[in-house]
């Protein structure tokens, strides 16, 4: 119960990577703001979560709005009072090869993953300061860091977290705040799903575990991350790929 009545927001945590990171940190103690776009997979997972003993309410914000990102972050406050974890996990993809790849699949990836990612964090940052104390945990990828052929806007955008996971470690370490990234490789959930065979029979050459990772792989590290066991860790990017980054 290391996260005993702390108070955490997970962006994305309707389902997949983000629910797991969700239920992760009730089992931990922690009362939860599910944030998404999808009302009905939301409301399982604050049910679930109250089933579990803590408290949770589900927040309708599409993290690439600053607007909504700001009405997400008032919204916890005007709950809870108190902000401690920030998750910031929403993502999508827009798959294309470069040749091909529209507007609309470059600005959308980087709108939602990129600066949803600064939105959330920049609505959250002043309650941050003002209690001297939080954890900003955002979701990279493997992707970020190595590439992907067909990828260009979500590799960019991923890269983009890192770079701003250092500055803004850097911003906010002296009011004790806490900015790390986690970098997962693949991961089963409904984003790897539809990946040919061929393609999931690849990645087992370059993955050394030789197995695609879980979500509870990603959402234990996370609560990790969210626990005082990490007060001397900032500016950090955590790879969970089964060693594919070495
Ligand atoms: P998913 O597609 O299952 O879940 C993503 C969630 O984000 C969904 O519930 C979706 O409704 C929500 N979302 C999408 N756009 C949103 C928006 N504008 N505002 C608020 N919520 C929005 O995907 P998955 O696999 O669980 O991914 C979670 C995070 O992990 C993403 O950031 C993804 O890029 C990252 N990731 C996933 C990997 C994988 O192999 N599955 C590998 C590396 C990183």
């Amino acid at each position: 119960m290391e996260l005993k009545d702390k108070i955490a927001i997970v962006t994305g945590s309707a389902r997949g990577i983000g629910r797991m990171i969700a239920l992760e940190l009730a089992s931990a103690g922690a009362h939860v703001v599910i944030s998404d776009v999808l009302e009905e997979d939301s409301q399982k997972v604050v049910q679930e979560i109250k089933n579990m003993g803590r408290e949770s309410i589900w927040v309708k914000a599409d993290v690439s709005k600053n607007t909504e990102a700001a009405h997400l972050i008032q919204s916890a406050l005007d709950k809870f009072t108190r902000i401690d974890i920030l998750v910031n996990n929403a993502g999508i993809t827009r798959d294309n090869l470069l040749i091909r790849m529209s507007e609309t699949e470059w600005d959308s990836v980087i709108a939602v993953n990129l600066k949803g990612t600064f939105n959330c964090i920049q609505a959250a940052t002043k309650s941050f300061m003002k209690q001297r104390s939080g954890k900003i945990i955002n979701i990279a990828s493997v992707v970020g860091l190595i590439g992907n052929a067909g990828q260009a806007n979500y590799a960019a955008s991923k890269a983009g977290i890192i770079g701003l996971t250092k500055a803004v470690a850097k911003e906010l370490a002296s009011r004790n705040i806490c900015v790390n990234a986690v970098a997962p490789g693949f991961i089963q959930t409904a984003m790897t799903d539809n990946l040919p065979d061929k393609a999931k029979e690849a990645l087992m050459n370059v993955i050394p575990l030789a197995r695609l990772g879980q979500p509870e792989d990603v959402a234990r590290v996370v609560r990790f991350l969210s626990s005082d066991a990490t007060n001397y860790i900032t500016g950090q990017v955590i790879h969970v790929d089964g060693g594919m980054v070495m």
